[in-house]
């Protein structure tokens, strides 16, 4: 009889774009201030890409530090799937020029829309590619330009958003590495968050920038996420105080502190990023995921509870031991 094929994270990686923009910069060209935007949101800065970078342009640097970092080829890549809202195109995907990037040649390709709760869906899609023998190493990544998508008259959101990527390779392996992966969605919230437009004979009908109800946003997120992280822990059989590192999707830290709140877990223990990159929507969990892995607070062995929420409205946890 054969054993059980699991997934585990073998390698992270993550890139933002050079110029960082503080909220005394952004303040300057929005009627806002440095100290709305920290209270609110606990953002002090985010990273904006140049005019005319695309998504797949900083996926790549992400993709490679993940690659390089589990040890794996690109030509060893059997899935790659980006979680994206600002795609390079409509299509081809993302995925498939990220593919061409990496010279991953041998590897399926695809783009997955789920806004900011891109990556946890993202992550669970190769999770089950891998634990069905179809595929032993998958490539993983948020990436966005979410700047593009911005409106500046808009100060209620235009502060709120950054550019970035973030990636993992999920590889098989004969020990358990997602724990438990629960994902949902709830489409009559569509209306309160999104950029609805669409293409039509040539053109782009409808409002090409992000609109939100921030408060309606707020409040149900909060729910949510303290309820994906109970279902988690309860598929996986843990407690709470059995978590080492809650890595959420960062969106403001209020939200984050509240979740933590109703878990009871000390923010001690709860990473958080959204003060120097702001809400890169999909890429924001992979970019703490990998801050963390990288200056040593997140190790071997480590329980890891990754949950996001957003437009759909979308939303998902991944609790995996490292
Ligand atoms: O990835 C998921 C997507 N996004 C989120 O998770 C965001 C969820 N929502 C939030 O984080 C918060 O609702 C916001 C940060 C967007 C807003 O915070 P808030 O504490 O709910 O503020 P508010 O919307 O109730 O606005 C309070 C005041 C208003 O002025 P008045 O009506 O009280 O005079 C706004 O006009 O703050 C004003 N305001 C600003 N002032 C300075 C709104 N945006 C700004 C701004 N600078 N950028």
């Amino acid at each position: 009889m054969s054993l059980p094929i699991h997934a585990r994270i073998s390698g992270t990686g993550s890139h933002l774009p050079a110029r960082r923009v503080s909220n005394e910069e952004l303040a300057a060209r929005v009627d806002s201030s440095d100290e709305w935007i920290r209270t609110r949101t606990g953002i002090a800065a985010r990273h904006f890409a140049e005019p005319g970078t695309l998504a797949s342009e900083l996926a790549e640097p992400a993709a490679r530090r993940a690659l390089e970092a589990a040890g794996v080829h690109a030509g060893q890549l059997g899935l790659i799937v980006v979680a994206t809202s600002t795609p390079d195109a409509v299509f081809p995907s993302t995925a498939c020029v990220l593919q061409a990037r990496l010279g991953a040649t041998g590897a399926a390709a695809f783009d997955l829309q789920a806004a900011c709760s891109g990556f946890v869906y993202a992550l669970v899609q190769a999770e089950q590619a891998i634990r069905a023998g179809r595929v032993r190493h998958a490539l993983v990544v948020g990436t966005e330009v979410f700047s593009r998508i911005l409106d500046w008259d808009d100060r209620a959101t235009c502060v709120l958003f950054g550019d970035g990527a973030g990636a993992v390779v999920l590889s098989a392996s004969d020990s358990p590495g997602v724990l438990a992966a629960h994902l949902h969605a709830d489409g009559s919230q569509a209306g309160i968050l999104g950029v609805q437009a669409r293409f039509e004979a040539g053109r782009v009908e409808g409002r090409a920038f992000l609109h939100m109800d921030g408060n309606s946003v707020f409040r149900f997120a909060v729910r949510v996420l303290a309820e994906a992280a109970e279902e988690a822990l309860h598929t996986a059989g843990l407690t709470a105080d059995r978590l080492d590192w809650l890595v959420p999707h960062q969106a403001n830290v209020r939200i984050i502190e509240a979740t933590a709140k109703k878990l009871g877990l000390s923010m001690e223990r709860v990473v958080v990023t959204v003060d120097h990159h702001a809400n890169t929507s999909a890429a924001s969990i992979p970019l703490a995921l990998d801050e963390a892995v990288r200056d040593g607070r997140i190790r071997p062995g480590h329980h890891v509870l990754l949950e996001g929420v957003g437009g759909g409205f979308t939303w998902g946890s991944v609790l995996v031991r490292m």
